[in-house]
């Protein structure tokens, strides 16, 4: 396997997962188990990556606390910090210079894509189609929310257009977030000031028909929004992508696996991951969902199609179903969260309360 050079963007501030996001960068959120940040370095290290630049912005020593020893899923990593947000296309010119990877080919990734393409495959197309960059392509059913590329037969790209108005629902074929750029692709970006890769340096290098795309295979999100962010946790659980449960998980039952010290009581389970000392009291119903570590769910508690951070705390009888629930929040007594709630941190959501679709910070709703 060639040696492969990565940079991970992950500067962004997460605006589409606050609240959560406030207190934890988005790539740091977990993903069945692992920070997200692991589950994107796990898929570039089975392509062969063994070292990455880690490119932030927004709350980096949350990433320096959480990988102490700058290493993650066997990767070892170089953080870079912007003082100002350079956009994606700045980042990476930075990331380059500061890292002393300027002059080298690059593999880049968004931070927030969740995925088993192969790495190597698009390394080799790359080499095949001969061009500056080649931008890892995927068919989605709503391509408005990401950058819609257009290509030739022989794989050049036509046009690449982000976040195009007037396609809702269209599908397309999109950028998935992993470019593979040469240090001439690199040089096309723009210095001393923020720079859009998809808006500004794409576009540029289309229309000098120096840019590529190739269709990659496998499992792909990106984790970035509230009902993506969940079906990435649950579809790993369901083994729709080949990514790893985390060390330690044991199984437990059909698709139920468990870290260990957890305590279950007579509890009804079906794909389901619980994390390292979490308690499932009796008549607990849990079913599609990620448990985080020293959770507490009381009796008679329904939890499904849901992710629970660490230290969450479910009173007797409440339901959270289709909703993603922060780290130390305590949900009451017989309250129900439903419908793609999100709740940030630390928020205690009062004994009998019914929230459907918010999300709820400390402040309250949002
Ligand atoms: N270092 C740094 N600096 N990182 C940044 C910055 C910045 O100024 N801005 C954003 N990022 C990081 C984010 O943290 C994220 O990991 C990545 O860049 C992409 O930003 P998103 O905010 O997640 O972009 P998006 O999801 O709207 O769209 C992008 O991804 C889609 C597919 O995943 C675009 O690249 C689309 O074209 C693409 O289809
Ligand atoms: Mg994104």
């Amino acid at each position: 396997m060639t040696r492969l050079d990565a940079v991970v963007l992950a500067g962004g501030e997460g605006t589409r997962l606050r609240p959560l996001t406030y207190d934890i960068p988005k790539q740091l959120l977990p993903v069945a188990g692992l920070t997200m940040l692991e589950r994107v370095l796990e898929s570039l290290a089975a392509g062969g990556v063994v070292d990455a630049v880690v490119s932030l912005g927004y709350l980096p020593t949350a990433f320096k606390e959480a990988f102490p020893e700058a290493r993650a899923a066997g990767v070892s990593l170089t953080y870079v910090v912007e003082d100002e947000p350079l956009g994606t296309g700045g980042a990476v010119a930075f990331a380059a210079r500061e890292a002393g990877l300027w002059g080298r080919r690059l593999v880049v990734r968004n931070g927030d894509v969740v995925t088993d393409m192969d790495l190597g495959l698009l390394v080799e197309a790359h080499e095949r189609m001969g061009g500056a960059a080649t931008i890892a392509l995927v068919e989605v059913e709503d391509a408005s929310r990401y950058g819609v590329v257009q290509t030739d037969p022989d794989g050049r790209v036509r046009s690449f257009v982000e976040k195009p108005v007037g396609l809702p629902g269209r599908s397309a074929c999109i950028n998935a977030g992993t470019y593979v750029m040469e240090p001439e692709a690199i040089s096309f970006i723009p210095q001393g000031r923020a720079v859009s890769i998809e808006r500004e340096v794409f576009p540029e290098l289309a229309s000098r028909g120096l840019l590529y795309a190739w269709t990659v295979r496998g499992y792909w999100v990106d984790a970035g929004t509230p009902s993506s962010y969940l079906a990435a946790n649950l579809d790993l659980l369901r083994g729709s992508l080949s990514l790893a449960l985390p060390a330690g998980a044991k199984p437990a039952g059909p698709g139920v696996w468990v870290l260990p010290e957890c305590r279950i009581d007579a509890a009804i389970l079906e794909q389901v991951l619980v994390g390292r000392g979490s308690q499932l009291q009796d008549r607990a119903r849990v079913e599609g969902a990620v448990i985080g570590s020293n959770c507490w769910l009381g009796s008679g508690v329904t939890v499904r199609r849901s992710v629970l951070m660490d230290g969450v705390v479910v009173e007797d009888g409440a339901v959270v179903e289709d909703s993603i629930v922060g780290p130390a929040v305590v949900v009451g007594r017989r309250a129900r969260l439903a419908e793609g709630s999100v709740v940030g941190g630390n928020v205690h959501v009062e004994a009998g309360s019914d929230f459907r679709g918010v999300c709820i910070g400390r402040q309250g709703l949002q």
